[in-house]
C-alpha cells in the first residue's frame, strides 16, 4: 500500500485553557504542565460529517482522483453525527462515490487499524483506491463537568487515499480488554422492557495514570516490534509520529527510546487529543509544510480505549506539495512533570 493523497480539517472554533477556567476548577498552568495542551478545536454543532468530507476532498485532490475512482471508504471514528447511517456513508454521498463504505471503531488507534484493513483489501486485489479517514468529535462525548478528562480532547479529521504499492513496511495491532481504564457507557434508551443500568452513562471516564502507563509501555513495545520487522532501528527512522494524547507521553517514549527530539513532532498544544484523527492530522501538517520527502521512513504509534494499540512503518513516496503551508510550531518545549511509568 502507498499513500497517494492526504488532507485534513479542523473546526474553526478554538477553545483555550483560559476559557475552561471560567467553568471548571482548573488552570491553564495545570493543563499545560500536565498535558502540554494550550488549546483545542471544538465543533460548534454536529459538523463532523462536513469536517471529514473536507479532509477527504483534500486527500482526493492531492491524489488526483475523484470520488468515482474509489473502491472503498473506511472511516475510523468513535461516533459520527448519526449512529447510522455511518459517517463513511455520509462521506460517500458527499463525494459522489458509489463504492462500499464502512466505519471502523478502534478508538485512538483507529486510523492504524483502518490502514491495516485498507492494505489487506488492496493486497488481496479486491480494491485499488481506498479512502481512509480518521474523524472524531470526542468533545461531544466528554463530560464537561469532569476536569480530569474534558480538558484533554479536541475535534478534527484527517484522511489519506491508499493505493497499491510497497510503502507500508510493517504494521502491528494489539487489543487487551480493560473495561475500567478508559470507557464510556452507551445511553440505555427508553426500552420499557430493560431495567435501569447499574451505572448511569456520564461521558468519557478514565483512570488517567493507568492509561498513561499503558500508552508509554505499549508504544515502546509496538515501535520496537515494527522497527525489527523492517530491520531499521527506531532511532534511525526519519520521523516517529505518536498519537497526540499527552505531551508527557510523547516525551516519555522519546526519552526511553533515545529519539532525536527533531524526529518526534507534536501538535497537541494546538489540537488536544483528537483520537483517531490525531495521526493523520499530524502527518498532513508535516506534508503540507514540505517536511516529508520520498524515501523517508515514518514510524507511527497510537493507543487508546479498549485497550488497543497500533503501530506501523511507512516509506513515504510522495513529493512535497507544490504549495507549501508555513510550518506551525511542531516542536513545542517538553513539559516538566514526568511521572513514574
Ligand atoms: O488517547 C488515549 C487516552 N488518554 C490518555 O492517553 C491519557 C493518559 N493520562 C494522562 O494523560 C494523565 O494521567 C492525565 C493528564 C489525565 C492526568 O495527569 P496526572 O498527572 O496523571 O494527574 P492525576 O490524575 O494524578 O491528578 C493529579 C491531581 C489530582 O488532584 P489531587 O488528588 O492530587 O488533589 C486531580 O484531581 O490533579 C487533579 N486534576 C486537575 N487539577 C486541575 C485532575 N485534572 C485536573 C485539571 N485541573 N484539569
Amino acid at each position: 500500500m502507498n499513500i497517494l493523497g492526504i488532507g485534513s480539517a479542523l473546526p474553526e472554533q478554538t477553545v483555550t485553557n483560559h476559557q475552561l477556567e471560567a467553568f471548571l476548577d482548573t488552570s491553564d498552568e495545570w493543563i499545560k504542565s500536565r498535558t502540554g495542551i494550550a488549546q483545542r478545536r471544538v465543533m460548534k454543532e454536529s459538523e463532523l460529517t462536513s469536517l471529514a468530507l473536507s479532509a477527504a476532498q483534500k486527500a482526493l485532490r492531492d491524489a488526483g482522483l475523484k470520488g468515482a475512482d474509489l473502491d472503498m471508504i473506511l472511516v475510523a471514528t468513535t461516533m459520527g453525527d448519526y449512529v447510522f447511517p455511518s459517517l463513511s456513508c455520509l462521506i460517500q454521498e458527499g463525494l459522489g462515490a458509489t463504492c462500499p463504505a464502512m466505519d471502523l471503531h478502534a478508538a485512538c488507534a483507529g486510523f492504524i487499524y483502518a490502514l491495516e484493513t485498507a492494505d489487506s483489501f488492496i493486497k488481496a486485489g479486491k480494491a485499488k483506491h481506498i479512502l481512509v479517514v480518521g474523524a472524531e468529535a470526542i468533545t461531544r462525548l466528554a463530560n464537561w463537568e469532569d476536569r480530569a478528562t474534558c480538558v484533554l480532547f479536541g475535534d478534527g479529521a484527517g484522511a489519506v487515499v491508499a493505493g497499491p504499492g510497497e510503502g507500508l513496511k510493517a504494521l502491528r495491532l494489539t487489543a487487551r480488554t480493560d473495561r475500567n481504564a478508559l470507557y464510556m457507557l452507551a445511553e440505555p434508551g427508553n426500552n420499557p422492557f430493560t431495567g435501569k443500568p447499574e451505572e448511569a452513562p456520564e461521558g468519557v471516564k478514565m483512570q488517567g495514570q493507568d492509561v498513561f502507563r499503558f500508552a508509554v509501555t505499549q508504544s515502546i513495545e509496538d515501535l520496537g516490534w515494527v522497527a525489527d520487522q523492517v530491520g531499521v532501528a527506531v532511532q534511525e527512522m526519519d520521523w516517529v509520529l505518536l498519537h497526540q494524547a499527552n505531551r508527557r507521553i510523547l516525551d516519555a517514549v522519546r526519552l526511553r527510546l533515545k529519539l532525536d527530539p527533531k524526529k518526534v513532532p507534536g501538535n497537541i498544544h494546538r489540537t488536544g487529543n483528537t483520537s483517531a484523527a490525531s495521526i493523520p492530522l499530524l502527518l498532513d501538517e508535516l506534508y503540507r509544510a514540505g517536511l516529508l520527502e520520498p524515501g523517508q521512513l515514518i514510524a507511527m504509534s497510537a493507543f487508546g480505549a479498549g485497550l488497543v494499540s497500533g503501530a506501523c512503518v511507512l516509506k513515504w513516496g510522495k513529493e512535497p506539495p507544490e504549495e507549501l503551508t508555513a510550518a506551525e510550531d511542531l516542536f513545542s518545549p517538553p513539559v516538566n512533570i514526568m511521572p513514574e511509568v
